[in-house]
């Protein structure tokens, strides 16, 4: 490219991306010299909201942002994209069936998906954040097959940032000084927040936090029920933390990290996961975009049957997921 950044934002007039759009623009996630173009989609009855969006934007006069579009076409949105933030999706409401949430989003990510395939650069590098969004990211994988799969990614970052979070606050240390925690399957409430080798100051985390019963009947549920509890708090749902998130995911992967983060990617038969599932697992990356899943993780029995539950999951929401694309 011609060394501007095009970045591409679904879902742009939410919640999410208005948190997200200033760490972008300021320079926060792709460096301060890089500048940016920023492609805005959302849905035409959102055009202007998105609008309003693209004039705060334009009032905070950030020097990194060479041009911004705005428009309700993915065809548009994803011209040449070089990196793609997924934030639009159906939203669910109460009382609906998983099968009918996944049956309003295949539509969505269909469409985008071949989009993306048709117009995106072939190494653009995406992030799916709209739920059910590991199963989300399955989709528009398999219709957009000339884009590696491993470039296609969904965020669980904000698992883990929420167990770190936890883990500081309750032995009260800084954030940077828990290392080692790993967020395992689906970003759902049978994800695996795994402490088993995580550590603070270099010592083990789990005695510190009351041993295995207790973060079986108390830890693991507060990570997995997180989402749930700001929503009843907020009224809404979480927006500034995922929006962190994001930054931190994108980050990680496209400049590299020296710690081991967790994100769902393709699945490889690791852990005995079998592929064909977008799964969270720890990876290493290393600058450039490459990441790797780490090998090697001793998993006790405590760690198995959690990984369990969460993959048997992702594969009953593939199952109807694919059945629907069948149709
Ligand atoms: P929001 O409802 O404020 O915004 C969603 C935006 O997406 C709306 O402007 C809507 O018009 C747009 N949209 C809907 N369908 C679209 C389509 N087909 N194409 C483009 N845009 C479309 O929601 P918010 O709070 O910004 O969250 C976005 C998504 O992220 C939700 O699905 C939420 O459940 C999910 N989420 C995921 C997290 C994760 O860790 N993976 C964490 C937090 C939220």
């Amino acid at each position: 490219s011609n060394g501007i950044l095009t970045v591409c934002v679904s879902g742009a007039a939410g919640q999410i991306a208005y948190s997200l759009l200033p760490l972008i623009a300021r320079g926060d996630v792709f460096g301060r010299d890089q500048p940016i173009e920023l492609h805005l989609l959302d849905i035409k009855p959102a055009l202007d909201a998105l609008h309003g969006v693209v004039m705060e934007l334009h009032d905070c006069a950030f020097p990194l942002v060479r041009n911004i579009v705005e428009t309700d076409d993915p065809m548009v949105a994803f011209q040449h994209a070089d990196v793609t933030i997924l934030g639009g999706s159906f939203p669910r409401r109460p009382g609906m069936e998983r099968r009918d949430l996944i049956a309003k989003n295949v539509n969505i990510f269909k469409a985008q998906g071949q989009a993306l395939d048709r117009v995106a650069s072939k190494n653009v590098k995406v992030v799916v954040v709209g739920n059910p969004s590991n199963t989300n990211a399955l989709v528009l994988s398999h219709y957009a097959p000339s884009i590696p799969k491993q470039n296609i990614t969904a965020l669980t970052r904000l698992d883990q940032n929420r167990a770190v979070g936890q883990i500081a606050m309750r032995t009260g240390v800084n954030a940077d000084q828990v290392e080692g925690v790993a967020i395992w399957g689906n970003h759902s409430a049978t994800q695996y927040p795994d402490v088993t080798h995580a550590t603070v100051n270099g010592e083990p985390v789990m005695p510190k936090l009351g041993g295995r019963q207790a973060v079986a009947e108390e830890f693991i549920p507060c990570i997995q029920k997180r989402g749930a509890a700001i929503l009843k708090a907020r009224g809404l749902s979480s927006a500034m933390s995922a929006a962190s998130a994001i930054g931190d995911h994108l980050k990680s992967w496209i400049l590299g990290d020296s710690k081991i983060v967790s994100m769902a990617v393709a699945s490889d038969g690791s852990y005995d996961v079998k592929p064909g599932v977008y799964f969270s697992f720890p990876v290493r990356c290393s600058a450039g975009g490459d990441y790797e899943i780490v090998q090697g993780i001793e998993m006790d029995e405590f760690s198995r049957k959690y990984v369990s539950a969460t993959t048997e999951e992702l594969f009953a929401e593939r199952q109807e997921a694919l059945e629907l694309c069948a149709v």
